[in-house]
C-alpha cells in the first residue's frame, strides 16, 4: 500500500489561552499542501518494523510511534505491519512531516487491520495536535491543542505559494515559550483577524485570502531568529506576503510578486500550493 502524507500550514493561528495541562487553547486553519511524504506499509507477522529516511527507530520516530499506539488501542499484540517512509518534507520546518507520517501510517493500518474511525482518531489525537486534521486533510477550523475541527469549503481554487527555509529548525515548545513571554498566549487581536480570514476563505479574491492570514509565531519567532527575519524580509523586497509556516522556520509566501527574485535564493525556495482548498486527501490515505 503506497499513501501520501501531505504537509501542512496554518493560514491563522493564535492561542486564546494556557491551559493547566500545559497546552495552549488555539484557534487555527489548517490547510494541506501538494507537498508530501511517501508512505508504504506491508503486512507483516507479529512485529511492527520501520525504514525511514530520518533514520529514527520505531520507537522514537512518530510513524513507528503510531503503528504501536494503534496496535495497543486495538489490543492485538499478534498484529504487525513493515512501514517504509521516504521523506520530503522537511524536519522541524513547521510543516507536520512527523505528524503527516503517522497520519498516513494511521490511515493505512486501519484498512490493514480494520480499525474504526473513533480509535483512530483517539490514537491521532493522543501522538500530537497535528496529527488529527492531517488523517484527512483540507481546510479546517481547528479548535483546543488542534483536534477539534470543523471542515472549510472555499470556492477558490488552490493558491500558488513559495516556501523559504531559513535553515534552523525551530523547536515547538520554545516557540511556544516564547510566545508566552510576548504575552500572545492570550492574543487579543487574534479573533478578529480569524473573522477577516474566514470571510475572505468564504469570498472569491485570492488576494483578500493573502491579505488577512495571521500567525502569531510571526513576530515572536523572527524576532529571535535572525534568519528567519530575513527570509520575510526577502519575501518582502519580493513583493509577496511572508507567513510563518506553524511554529518556523519555514516561511510561506503568497502573493503576485517575484518568485524568481534573487533574494530569495539563498533560502532555497520551493514552489507549494494549498492543495486543501480542492478538498480533502482521499478518504483512505492513499495515492490519489
Ligand atoms: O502535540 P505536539 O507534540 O505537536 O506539541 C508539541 C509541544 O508544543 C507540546 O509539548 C507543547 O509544549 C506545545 N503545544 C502547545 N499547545 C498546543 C500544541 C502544542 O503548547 N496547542
Amino acid at each position: 500500500m503506497e499513501l501520501r502524507a501531505h504537509a501542512k500550514i496554518n493560514l491563522h493561528l493564535h492561542s486564546t489561552r494556557r491551559r493547566d495541562d500545559g497546552y495552549h487553547e488555539l484557534r487555527t486553519v489548517f490547510c494541506h499542501l501538494d507537498l508530501h511524504d511517501k508512505v508504504f506499509i506491508e503486512p507483516l507477522d507479529g512485529r511492527v518494523e520501520l525504514l525511514s529516511d530520518t533514520r529514527l527507530s520505531v520507537e522514537q520516530d512518530l510513524a513507528g510511534r503510531a503503528a504501536l499506539a494503534l496496535r495497543q488501542a486495538l489490543g492485538r499484540p499478534e498484529l504487525g505491519c513493515r512501514i517504509r517512509v521516504h521523506k520530503t518534507i522537511p524536519a522541524g520546518g513547521g510543516l507536520g512531516g512527523g505528524s503527516a507520517d503517522a497520519a498516513a501510517v494511521l490511515r493505512g493500518l486501519a484498512k490493514l487491520w480494520q480499525a474504526d474511525e473513533a480509535t483512530l482518531f483517539k490514537v491521532a489525537s493522543e501522538l500530537g495536535a497535528d496529527v488529527p486534521f492531517l488523517l484527512d486533510g483540507g481546510l479546517a477550523l481547528a479548535r483546543g491543542k488542534g483536534e477539534i475541527l470543523v471542515p472549510l469549503r472555499t470556492s477558490m481554487a488552490p493558491l500558488s505559494l513559495i516556501l523559504l527555509f531559513p535553515g534552523h529548525p525551530v523547536s515547538t515548545p520554545t516557540a511556544f515559550s516564547w510566545m508566552d513571554e510576548d504575552g500572545l498566549d492570550h492574543d487579543e487581536e487574534g479573533p478578529g483577524k480569524l473573522k477577516t480570514l474566514l470571510g475572505a476563505l468564504g469570498g472569491s479574491e485570492p488576494g483578500a485570502v493573502i491579505q488577512s492570514v495571521y500567525n502569531a509565531f510571526d513576530g515572536c519567532v523572527s524576532r529571535r531568529q535572525p534568519r528567519v527575519a530575513a527570509a520575510m524580509q526577502a519575501a518582502k523586497a519580493a513583493g509577496l506576503t511572508p507567513l510563518l509556516c506553524g511554529s518556523g522556520s519555514t516561511v510561506a509566501a503568497f502573493g503576485e510578486g517575484d518568485f524568481e527574485h534573487r533574494g530569495l535564493r539563498e533560502f532555497n525556495p520551493q514552489r507549494a500550493s494549498l492543495a486543501g482548498f480542492s478538498g480533502a486527501v482521499s478518504s483512505c490515505g492513499t495515492k490519489r
